[in-house]
């Protein structure tokens, strides 16, 4: 996993028993993992790689390029990839770039995404898995057996609060209190 950054996918996989390999993100790396320095002995034991585009705290994002060279690794090497995507709405330079956007990526990994930060939901602890379908309900099957879900009625507002969301912003995703500055405009 890429560090600095937000440090649950690294503890969790020590509690599971595995090994966490750190990919510093430095700025003579334009704040990317040197994927290139990885010796085949760690790579060989790899099962996952876990990114961070827009990133947190550097504030990098991801290009085309680069999530085309994960995927190519990924299938060479046999791992997936778990890109975590909590701060995709907060993009100011152009559309924001998922992940899943990129040809392969469906093969090989999925996008974690959250409410906290582009809808304006910090604290709620909800948001949403997508991508390769095995790995999906793996995050499924684990998350069943290891805590609780949010209530129904909680998960509704949530998707009510999308919609309202999409719907308002005519095909574009924005942040919530950008919809909220529109909707008070009439629009
Ligand atoms: C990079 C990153 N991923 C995930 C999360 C967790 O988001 P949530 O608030 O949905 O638990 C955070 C929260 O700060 C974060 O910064």
């Amino acid at each position: 996993m890429t560090v600095p950054g937000y440090p649950v996918a690294g503890t969790h996989t020590k509690y599971y028993g595995g090994q966490v390999c750190r990919l510093p993100l430095l700025p003579e790396n334009n704040f990317f993992p040197d994927l290139d320095s990885i010796s085949d002995d760690v790579w060989e034991k790899t099962k996952m790689l876990v990114l961070n585009y827009p990133n947190s705290p550097t504030g990098q994002v991801a290009t085309k390029e680069f999530y085309s060279k994960v995927i190519e690794l990924a299938k060479e090497k046999c791992f997936i990839v778990v890109q975590d995507a909590a701060h995709i709405l907060l993009t100011f330079r152009g559309e924001p770039l998922s992940f899943l956007q990129v040809p392969g990526a469906m093969d090989v990994g999925v996008e974690v995404h959250s409410m906290s930060k582009g809808f304006d939901m910090i604290g709620w602890r909800i948001g949403w898995v997508c991508g390769n379908a095995k790995i999906v309900q793996a995050f499924a099957d684990v998350k069943d057996n290891c805590d609780s879900s949010t209530t129904s009625r909680k998960a509704r507002s949530n998707l009510e609060r999308m919609w309202f969301s999409v719907r308002c912003s005519r095909g574009k995703l924005f942040p919530l209190h950008e919809v909220a500055k529109g909707s008070s405009r009439g629009t």
